[in-house]
């Protein structure tokens, strides 16, 4: 595998062991010098076109965790704003030596494109494109959860999927890139998923998606769930109206107070609250459920690093297969030793 576009076409093995690997990444972000030489030499470019926090700096500590050189475009304030062309603006980038692109861009299958166009040789990492995929924020919601369920069960989470796990993903599915990769993620991984939203906020077609579709938040935690995933309401993205009123909203599809109380009252004492971040709070998710001790967000953000080093460094220095046996590459046992699981 070269590139990493999506988790629709990633397998149950390739995902396995990016997540068995950012687990082995997660014990050098623990120790007191974060750094691998894994990527010594090799130049990673992280090129967004459209605003980003968390994926944006958190590829960057990964690559230089790995001790690679780290090109940061940004399009605002570049020569796109003067009509260069997305095939310019990655030659130029490729003639600078570039051996990975992370892109994030406002168009679904920009991504896609550069992969397969030719115009450059490195290897494309999909950061985000459009309402259609972000799979490095799937792998590392997935990576939160199976650190979860393993303690849960007591288990290692070594080689392990996220089989039985019952996981509610609710909110802004229509524009969501991050909802489309983790049904696609948690299906080949084995959880039970079911999305949730205003019928106006689902997108066409996704009776075909592999996972359960509801409009009823209550009823779905009643039903009993072990994750519930709250989605951003992209107001950006929006150019008619998708709901009555944002008071409306927070009451029927919103993560309030009475849903976390909701939570207490069912008996639920170990469900998680994940919400890929940036959150508005008072709209899809309330403050107290945000911030409770059952809020996985800056957890999500601390595992984003460790699964954006072994993307990097298994498309770059490591061996990613298709459909073989799992197993961490050894160039990372050498220099990660004593590789424990995450809170
Ligand atoms: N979750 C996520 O993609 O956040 P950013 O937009 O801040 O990168």
């Amino acid at each position: 595998m070269r590139h990493l576009l999506g988790t629709e076409a990633l397998s149950r093995e390739n995902a396995i062991q990016i997540l068995d690997t950012a687990q082995e990444m997660a014990a050098v972000g623990e120790r007191e010098v974060k750094k691998l030489p894994a990527l010594r030499g090799r130049t990673v470019v992280n090129l967004f076109f459209e605003d980003s926090t968390r994926t944006r700096i958190s590829f960057e500590a990964a690559a230089k965790r790995l001790s690679a050189d780290v090109i940061n475009f940004s399009a605002k304030g570049s020569s796109v704003s003067k009509g260069e062309s997305l095939k310019d603006t990655a030659q130029t980038l490729q003639a600078m030596g570039a051996d990975a692109v992370v892109i994030r861009h406002w168009a679904s299958g920009a991504p896609a494109r550069l992969a397969n166009s030719g115009w450059i040789d490195a290897a494309v990492i999909n950061a985000g494109d459009g309402t259609h995929a972000h799979p490095t924020q799937a792998l590392l919601d997935a990576f939160t959860m199976r650190a979860h369920w393993a303690k849960l069960s007591g288990t290692s989470s070594v080689g392990a999927d996220l089989t039985g796990m019952r996981v509610v993903i609710a909110g802004d599915v229509l524009h969501s890139r991050v909802a489309r990769s983790n049904v696609w993620l948690l299906r080949t991984l084995g959880a039970h998923v079911t999305l949730v939203a205003p019928p106006t906020l689902l997108p066409i077609g996704v009776e075909h998606w592999p996972c359960e579709v509801s409009y009823d938040l209550d009823a779905t935690l009643e039903a009993g769930v072990d994750a519930v995933m709250m989605l951003r309401v992209q107001a950006e993205r929006m150019n008619a109206s998708f709901f009555p009123s944002t008071r409306e909203y927070a009451r029927r599809w919103g993560f309030d107070d009475a849903r976390l109380a909701k939570l207490d009252a069912l008996n639920l004492k170990d469900t998680i609250i994940m919400h890929p971040g940036p959150m508005n709070r008072g709209l899809e998710i309330s403050s107290a459920a945000a911030d409770s001790p059952r809020s996985t967000v800056l957890a999500q953000v601390r595992n984003g690093v460790s699964v954006r080093m072994a993307t990097l460094y298994l498309l770059l220095a490591g061996d990613l297969r298709e459909n073989t046996t799992t197993s961490t590459p050894a160039a990372v046992n050498n220099t990660v030793p004593n590789a424990k699981d995450p809170s």
